[in-house]
């Protein structure tokens, strides 16, 4: 499937841009029903606090207040808890985080609703907090969950243990610690839940997930999943933060629409949602490597402490990318790593682009710049010396797969950066100012892409292509639209592999009613798997047409010719859209479903060995920052990403998603800093949060390499989460490399830089 394309690749007009230009996209907020009524929800002021009392009469007494409901009035399972079932949808007995929810109004208004949760009386016994993974680790007295604080214990082991360091030659050691980083999609989570006359629930709703709502909504309404039918709506970012998180918004309106016979909308508002929704989780990562003297890895030696907050959410499928894949894209022989899931007070920690990958990223590629100081190495000779290439075994022992192409990329980061000079200039400049300072820094990354072994039972998914008699094409698939563009690869791949005409292939909202359960939308995975599902239904209803237009044409089969809009032979053509309707004439049915699974993989969950993921992506970028000596604020002057991605599917959108990956980097790295006190968030506002704008934006230099993935369609792997990856690393290394500092924290802060430069003691 590797031979030339011409609608798969192009930089073709995404299929939602007129309607999100124009502006009469339909987000959830924007859906006005005949007699909706709103929601509004009762949370927590306590990090950590036994409930001793729940008064609902003074809120049912305002004016517009239709309901309060609390755990009591779920007909199903009090539980939302995606992976463990750890997590009420309404405390009922004790809150864990600040923002746990109580209760939820509903009234005729959100105004009236957000006024009768004000007057909701709880009485609470607070109990003290934990605020710090690693001491509630330790911490036997203080319990937020009764099983204890730690929720998993993930390991790596492979050849020797933690001994083998002591035959190194050389060995660094250096702890880190990272931040948490919002999401700060622009459309806040919501969801919009209609009873229907037959006693089913429908939920629009804002969400990367549409089975996971379904599910978590089936559960706690006692419903079948065919009785709760799950549409996105048009979706204004999620990076990870409507993968899990949705369900516990949806449930909140379905129940008081299944109560109340009446359409009920739930919209956060900006604070609600910085708070209380999950995050990029905060790490504090202990990591020691030893090599020998000519720069040969040989030993990785991790300790990491992953903090959950108050419930599991995604943070043990997080934290397995962070165990997993924690040597970064480098062959160590031994490698023994844990990795420890715990419970805290603090903010819900959950997916973002890169699930845990960012992280290690940061610990792994600063490691690498020290080593390369201790041996008085060149950096990128070490790098490039290590890195993993195709059937070299992975630190869980999965011998690398087809399309690794690591050497080159790092290869192509050092010509399209011209990496000797841009390091030169930047010590020239130094040299002639006094008050601003250059910097460069370089990371590199490895991705796997897909689900991880452990979640492989979900990684199924299916397609519903439609080719209508006038030429027009309809597809349904089980992934959703978050604005990455998925949709419009859909498109491509179906335009591409039927020769129909593009502009005239729709692809519709994501609808439980109309697909199987196809997994989430998370990974990386939307191209590979829904793409090949896609590719696949469109397989079938080519060899249909090719037979008609053989019969047609007087010719074999392998005869006729598939080109955009024709299907040729026998020296003749045919218009698709005449195909169609003398396909339709004739009675062929022009409907096809595709279903795509990997193969199974092997995991050993005890010592973490087997095959984590189906392929993996390799990623470089290298930045250049401009510290200023006065305020310590950085500006990223360049960026110079280079991408493996097996095959570029729409080299507008691959630009479009690197972009972001670099702009949503640049802030984790440098200007992003969520504070926290006891667990309350201080900072819940794009005000005090500070994400780049478009002042921010550096220059950006993006270059590919094209090693097909034998499984992907036309080649394809992710490119989403690849572009963040190590990103927030190059620009902190940069900026620290500005004032001859190294980071150990992520961001890297104008206090970091001005104490480092010496300005600020
Ligand atoms: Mo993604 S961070 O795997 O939703």
């Amino acid at each position: 499937s590797q031979r030339k394309t011409t609608v798969v690749g192009a930089p073709l007009p995404r299929v939602d841009a007129r309607e999100k230009v124009v502006g009469t996209a339909q987000y959830v907020d924007d859906y006005q029903l005949p007699g909706m009524l709103h929601c509004a929800l009762v949370l927590s002021p306590h990090p950590h606090a036994e409930i001793i009392s729940v008064a609902t009469a003074p809120a049912e007494a305002m004016p517009g207040v239709v309901a309060v409901y609390t755990g009591k009035d779920l007909p199903g399972v009090n539980q939302i808890g995606c992976v463990f079932q750890d997590q009420p949808i309404f405390a009922t007995e004790k809150v864990r985080f600040v923002g746990d929810r109580i209760a939820a109004v509903v009234g005729e208004s959100r105004a009236q609703a957000r006024a009768g949760a004000a007057q909701v009386q709880v009485e609470y016994q607070q109990l003290p907090g934990l605020f710090d993974a690693r001491d509630a680790l330790a911490n036997e007295e203080v319990l937020i969950h009764p099983g204890g604080n730690l929720v998993t214990h993930q390991k790596v082991r492979k050849g020797e243990g933690a001994g083998a360091l002591d035959s190194c030659a050389v060995v660094v050691e250096k702890e880190f610690f990272v931040n948490y980083q919002e999401h700060a999609y622009l459309e806040p989570q919501g969801a919009l839940a209609i009873p229907e006359v037959d006693g089913s629930i429908t939920i629009l709703g804002s969400m990367q997930c549409p089975f996971y709502v379904q599910g978590g909504v089936a559960r706690a309404l006692g419903m079948d999943k065919n009785e709760v039918r799950v549409i996105q709506t048009v979706t204004g970012g999620a990076f990870g933060g409507k993968e899990d998180y949705p369900s516990e918004v949806a449930v909140v309106p379905a129940l008081a629409a299944l109560k109340l016979g009446r359409p009920v909308k739930l919209i956060y508002s900006r604070a609600e949602d910085m708070q209380i929704s999950t995050k990029r989780h905060r790490m504090r990562m202990h990591f020691k490597v030893g090599a020998d003297l000519d720069g040969t890895l040989r030993v990785l030696h991790v300790q990491q402490w992953v903090d959950a907050g108050g419930y599991t959410g995604l943070s043990t499928v997080v934290a397995e990318r962070a165990n997993s894949t924690a040597g970064g894209p480098y062959r160590f022989p031994n490698a023994h790593v844990d990795t420890f899931i715990i419970y805290t007070n603090n903010l819900f920690g959950g997916a973002f682009r890169g699930f845990g990958n960012p992280q290690v990223t940061f610990a792994m590629e600063n490691i690498m710049e020290l080593l390369a100081e201790k041996l008085g190495m060149d950096s990128v000779a070490l790098r490039r010396m290590n890195l993993l290439r195709v059937g070299d075994l992975s630190i869980t022992g999965q011998p690398i797969p087809e399309s690794a192409p690591s050497v080159e990329i790092l290869d192509l980061l050092v010509e399209q950066s011209d990496w000797a000079n841009l390091q030169r200039e930047a010590t020239e400049f130094n040299a002639a100012n006094r008050w601003k300072k250059r910097g460069v820094g370089m990371a590199l990354s490895m991705y796997g892409c897909c689900l991880h072994a452990g979640g492989q039972h979900m990684e199924g998914s299916g397609a519903l292509v439609q080719v209508r008699s006038d030429g027009s094409v309809e597809i349904n698939i089980g992934g959703t639209e978050l604005g990455q563009g998925a949709f419009t690869i859909m498109a491509q791949i179906a335009a591409e592999t039927l020769g129909s005409d593009y502009a005239r292939v729709k692809v519709l909202p994501s609808d439980t009613r109309m697909v199987p359960d196809s997994g989430p939308t998370v990974a990386s995975r939307t191209t590979i798997m829904s793409g090949n599902a896609t590719r696949g239904a469109s397989l079938q209803l080519r060899a249909r047409l090719v037979a008609l237009a053989a019969n047609m044409l007087g010719c074999q089969g392998h005869e006729v010719v598939v080109t955009p809009g024709k299907y040729s032979g026998n020296g003749r053509e045919l218009d698709f859209a005449a195909l169609c309707s003398e396909a339709f004439r004739r009675k062929l049915n022009l409907f096809a479903s595709g279903w795509y699974a990997p193969p199974p993989k092997d995991w050993d969950i005890q010592t973490g060995q087997g095959t984590a993921y189906v392929v993996y992506s390799f990623t470089g970028h290298a930045a250049l920052v401009e510290v200023d000596l006065i305020g310590g604020l950085p500006k990223v002057l360049n960026v110079f990403a280079a991408h493996d991605i097996g095959k570029v599917m729409n080299s507008a959108l691959f630009e479009g998603q690197v972009h972001g990956g670099i702009v949503q980097g640049m802030g984790w790295g440098l200007s992003e800093n969520l504070i926290l006190e006891e667990g309350r968030c201080l900072n819940p506002g794009f005000t005090d949060y500070l994400i780049p704008c478009s002042l921010d934006m550096p220059e950006m230099d993006i270059r590919v390499v094209e090693a097909p993935y034998p499984d992907g369609p036309f080649g394809a792997k992710g490119v989403g989460e690849p572009s963040l990856i190590s990103v927030p690393t190059a620009v902190a290394i940069a900026a620290a490399n500005a004032v001859g500092a190294r980071p150990d924290e992520l961001p890297v802060t104008p206090e970091a830089i001005l104490r480092w430069s010496g300005a600020l003691l």
